[in-house]
């Protein structure tokens, strides 16, 4: 049954269209990721919930971001952190239900959000009654929507788990079955019609409900080669970026005809988007996934996998407007998720990481297209130390600990400085993963009223990128020299810049103009030179 929206003054039916927005919001939004088990736990059981994230929506809105992409809220096996759905049209109870995430919904629209879900459609849970009832009977036609291989020696072909190990496990009754993430996330036949069917009324059923699109998982995956031959390569496992020795499991041709699909029914609720996960290597590739009849977006990582210098950012910028301006998208970017270590962090730890990050997150705000945080980037978290016997994510437990896995960056968010941060109603509940004794001095009461802070710099930010729109929607070019990245945004009314020192020394840089913030204190500009100290950060508009 479709729920109606039901705002004064707004239609009641999000099907109605508004008048036509001059520019899409999803065009510029900056998007703030939350990761529903760590963002707040309503009711004590050290699990974060949706009824948690409602009441936690003011603040959102008090950070001045546009939208929520919250990661998946599906009933899971729990083998990949919600990445194993059991269910499209259901909410995990320890989310809980249905009628609060209209909830959720209602309230963020009222606070001048929107929500965006996530959508898994590669693979299922292997608790799916899908692939329940292909275990129990080969010939059903469930059997039809996974890869199923009869009994033989050797798995069907050459292809690897991007989680470790073969792609291929083994039924009960000895069949192969494929997963190209861990083997509780069987994946789906596409070319069988009954899987594109399900996922479409997956989709109208949250549109139903007032959400303004979806994040979608593996939006590279889906179709997989048709004979199924083997890769030419093999590959050091990574979550992004594969390429051409893959050739036969991501980037099949058909793929393009789901999102058209897709955008289609989209285009039938007002204001809706899709935004792909897309990692492949090539970002002529990735930018086609987001041409006008496909998604409106689609991420784009390579600032996730800059290292700390101007050469390796002024690539990773300049590569992604182009490929994206080809195709008239605009570029979304990303300088962490839940599937990568913190910036703080990434970029040298400590006093360094966090004077790195925080420059950083200057240059990202100020580059035109959409933006996508990570809850916890704005408070300035680290990667968390975890201890292995507390460690959830299979990339760990399939690697026998050779590699350290996820759950450093998907530690509960710090609401307070008391016992157990705030993250639960009482503080007595043991979290889902364990929160790092000194967690409290990030948190958000700490730093919401304090000048200066990591969480007021993000709010600082996100406020003059709204009041200077060249910052998100100018044409930018991007200039070298030394250690200082140079950004140009040339916007209708006025022209802005993002200056990055990226080097060990104070750099002298020349600009007539104002400075409308910096990412470090010891910032200094006068008649016409701006001293930017090394790992900092400076917005200026032109005279
Ligand atoms: C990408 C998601 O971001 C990641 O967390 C997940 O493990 C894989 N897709 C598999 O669904
Ligand atoms: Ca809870």
């Amino acid at each position: 049954m479709a729920r109606r929206l039901s705002l004064a003054g707004l239609s009641t039916d999000p099907r109605v269209a508004p008048a036509p927005a001059p520019f899409p919001w999803w065009r510029s939004a900056v998007v703030y990721q939350v990761y529903l088990r760590s963002f707040a736990d309503s009711n004590g059981d050290g699990i974060g919930d949706l009824a948690g994230l409602r009441a936690r929506l003011p603040y959102l809105a008090w950070l001045g971001v546009d939208a929520l992409w919250i990661n998946p809220h599906y009933p899971s096996g729990g083998a990949d952190g919600g990445y194993d759905v059991v269910d499209y049209r259901a909410v995990d109870p320890d989310y809980g239900d249905v009628a609060d995430l209209e909830a959720l919904v209602d309230d963020a629209r009222r606070v001048g959000l929107r929500v965006v879900l996530d959508v898994v459609p590669n693979h299922t849970s292997d608790q799916h009654r899908w692939f329940q009832a292909a275990l129990a009977d080969p010939d059903c036609p469930e059997a039809g929507r996974y890869h199923f291989a009869p009994p033989s020696e050797e798995p069907p072909n050459n292809w690897q788990s991007l989680f470790g190990g073969p792609a291929w496990s083994r039924t009960p009754d000895g069949r192969w079955y494929l997963h190209l993430f861990a083997p509780e996330q069987p994946d789906l036949n596409w070319r069988d019609p009954e899987v594109a069917a399900d996922f479409e009324q997956t989709l109208r059923f949250w549109l139903d409900r007032g959400v303004s699109g979806f994040r979608v998982d593996v939006a590279y995956g889906l179709y997989k080669d048709a004979a199924l031959r083997d890769n030419p390569g093999f590959y050091a496992p990574t979550l992004f970026g594969h390429g051409p020795e893959q050739a036969m499991t991501w980037n099949q041709p058909e793929v393009h005809d789901v999102w058209r699909r897709w955008r289609s029914i989209c285009d039938e609720y007002p204001d809706t988007m899709l935004v792909g996960e897309v990692c492949l290597a090539d970002l002529d590739q990735v930018a086609l996934y987001s041409r006008p009849d496909e998604m409106h977006q689609a991420l784009s990582f390579r600032l996730l996998k800059s290292a700390w210098d101007p050469a390796s950012f002024a690539a990773a910028i300049s590569s992604a407007l182009d490929a994206f301006g080809t195709v008239g998208a605009p570029v979304s970017w990303v300088l962490g998720n839940h599937d990568k270590e913190r910036q703080v962090t990434r970029f040298g730890g400590g006093a360094l990481g966090r004077a790195r990050a925080r420059a950083a997150a200057l240059l990202m705000l100020a580059l035109p297209g959409s933006a996508y945080l990570y809850a916890g980037e704005e408070l300035g978290l680290p990667q968390a130390a975890v201890a292995d016997e507390a460690k959830r994510d299979p990339i760990f437990l399939r690697s026998g600990g050779a590699r350290a896995g996820r759950d450093g960056c998907r530690i509960p968010m710090p609401w307070n400085a008391t016992d157990g941060v705030g993250f639960s109603p009482d503080g007595a509940a043991e979290p889902w993963l364990p929160i790092p004794a000194d967690w409290g001095r990030y948190a958000v009461s700490r730093q919401a009223g304090r000048n200066g802070s990591t969480l007021q710099l993000y709010r600082r930010a996100l406020a003059l990128r709204k009041a200077h729109p060249a910052f998100a929607t100018g044409t930018a070019t991007v200039t070298t020299n030394g250690d200082v990245l140079t950004v140009r945004c040339a916007g209708e009314e006025e022209t802005v810049r993002c200056v990055v020192n990226m080097g060990a020394e104070t750099a002298l840089v020349s600009c007539s103009g104002t400075v409308l913030l910096s990412s470090s204190r010891r910032v200094h500009s006068a008649g016409g030179t701006v001293a930017l100290p090394p790992n900092s950060a400076v917005w200026l508009v032109e005279d």
